[in-house]
């Protein structure tokens, strides 16, 4: 695999949204060269239409194949469409063991005050840094936005970015204060993808920042794969343009790389990395109680996981699988395992813990990269892909899935880490984990779910500081401004007030 080059350079002109060049023209030669390497590998169909390309296409064309590797293409594409036959090992699952393990639920508040206090110092330290993954196409929501624009219809309408923005604000503030300093700064490196980059930069743009130094926010791009027909074939979406896919959430890793994030983390000195996705509208953005959590333990990855509701409930499980941290999914586990309770909480399953994709990892981490990221598997997602037909030059919109698109997952990297380097902490779903995935209507994990669940959380966090939530015809909530309370904390000044539901608590100007 061809090394990976940091380029600071690249990253900054991409921040600064450099205008789209014109591509330059190849010469015969560098065309010739490139077909012949793609029909050598059997894939010069992709160049069918060539000889109907104006200048400027053809120059497009040649641009969007030189960026891929033919022969590495093949390959991922032979192995998702024929994986090998699993050997028959015996598969052992068992929860992580005590010692990577940790609950807010269960856990001593002597404990989590200490982890708080010792992240917040980090933070204050400027050791801390947030990746946020924003480079999916959100099909299941069917906005043609990027997720974080969206507006889950909070009384304050701010979409996704602003919540997350605004926690990141406060933090800085609570840190500031914490420990008498007024430069905390936690950079925010922002990655999307060929379809969501633009419209993410215009809306941060449009929305200055959401009132953060631009100079803290990166916005950088994942890779994309070639859509791949069900007989291994490149699919082209029109005459001169390849069919292509971001490369999954698992993407975060080399592009971190090639983009110039990790550089510009080396550069500042960062030590600690939250990285979590763009639609959990309750996500605690650089929690310091998962970083002083994850530092403690002096591990290289830590995860948060949310109590699974119950045996059928349909989650990917934080496990150790044959000794090595690892995510089964719950297709792969049986009903008695499922059903398992936890000897020592006979309460509760013994595989309880919920994946979240929210995560910790050192910066040391990061620097070994190189050593792994080839070693992350692609999978396979069937999906429906409008493509031009080869053979007539038709436009088709299929019905039915007729290729796939190539995924790497961010938490595959889990079973190459030492069980010693990894942790989990289980935190409260209430407080922690509201995905957006579905359109409004579907009732679950849609955005009628996201706004209830923050309106339910300020509620509880208003009456827990002694404020009185008057709920009257079914109406409830209390939408808290994260620039008042980034937690709960600092609400004491609500103590007796009567605040009729729904309500908004925002800070003045
Ligand atoms: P999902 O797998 O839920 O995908 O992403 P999605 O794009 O949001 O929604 P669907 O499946 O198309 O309906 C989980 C998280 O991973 C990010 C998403 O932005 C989200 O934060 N992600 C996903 C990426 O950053 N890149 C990808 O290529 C895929």
């Amino acid at each position: 695999m061809a090394a990976i080059k940091e380029t600071v350079s690249n990253l900054i002109s991409k921040i600064s949204g450099s205008a789209e060049e014109a591509p330059r023209e190849p010469s015969a030669e560098e065309f010739q060269q490139l077909r012949n390497k793609y029909t050598e590998a059997g894939q010069g169909q992709v160049f069918a239409f060539v000889d109907e390309l104006q200048t400027a296409d053809k120059s497009r064309l040649f641009h969007q194949l030189s960026t891929f590797d033919v022969a590495r293409i093949n390959e991922l594409a032979d192995r998702a469409l024929n994986p090998p036959k699993s050997e028959q090992t015996a598969v052992t699952v068992e929860p992580l063991p005590d010692v990577a393990t940790a609950s807010i639920i269960d856990s001593d508040p002597a404990d989590v005050k200490t982890w708080y206090e010792a992240g917040l110092k980090q933070v204050a330290e400027n050791n801390v840094a947030v990746v946020l993954m924003a480079g999916g196409q959100g099909t299941r929501l069917g906005s043609s936005a990027p997720k974080g624009c969206f507006d889950i219809g909070l009384l304050s309408e701010k979409p996704l970015f602003q919540l997350q923005a605004e926690r990141i604000a406060k933090l800085q503030e609570l840190a500031n204060k914490a420990h008498g300093v007024q430069s905390a700064t936690i950079p925010w490196y922002v990655m999307t993808s060929g379809p969501t980059r633009k419209p993410t930069e215009e809306f941060f743009a449009k929305n200055k920042y959401f009132g953060l130094s631009k100079d803290n926010i990166f916005i950088f791009e994942q890779g994309v794969l070639p859509c791949i027909s069900n007989d291994g074939k490149i699919i082209m979406e029109s005459k001169s343009k390849v069919a292509v896919a971001p490369d999954g959430n698992g993407g975060i890793y080399q592009a971190i790389v090639t983009s110039g994030v990790r550089e510009d983390m080396r550069k500042r000195g960062i030590k600690h990395i939250h990285a979590y996705c763009v639609d959990n509208c309750l996500v605690k953005v650089a929690d310091p109680v998962f970083i002083g959590f994850s530092a403690s333990k002096n591990v290289d990855i830590a995860t948060k996981v949310v109590r699974k509701r119950d045996a059928a409930e349909s989650v990917g499980l934080i496990v150790q699988k044959n000794g090595k941290p690892d995510v089964v999914e719950y297709s792969e586990i049986d009903k008695e395992t499922a059903e398992a309770k936890d000897p020592k909480q006979p309460d509760v399953l013994k595989f309880r813990a919920a994946n979240i994709v929210n995560h910790y990892y050192s910066f040391q981490f990061f620097e070994s990269i190189e050593n792994w990221m080839h070693k992350l598997p692609h999978h396979v997602a069937r999906k429906k892909i409008p493509f031009i037909n080869p053979e007539n030059g038709e436009a088709v919109k299929p019905d039915t899935p007729n290729g796939i698109k190539l995924e790497q997952f961010v938490f595959d990297v889990f079973p190459m880490t030492p069980l010693d380097k990894f942790a989990c902490i289980e935190v409260r779903r209430e407080e922690e984990f509201s995905p957006l995935k579905n359109a409004r209507g579907t009732g679950q994990d849609d955005p009628d779910t996201s706004r209830d669940d923050i309106m339910k959380q300020g509620q509880r966090w208003v009456e827990a500081a002694g404020g009185i939530v008057i709920t009257e015809d079914d109406k409830f909530g209390v939408e808290v401004s994260p620039l008042i309370s980034y937690g709960g904390e600092n609400l004491e000044f609500l103590k007796g007030r009567q605040i009729k539901a729904p309500a908004l608590l925002e800070k003045e100007e």
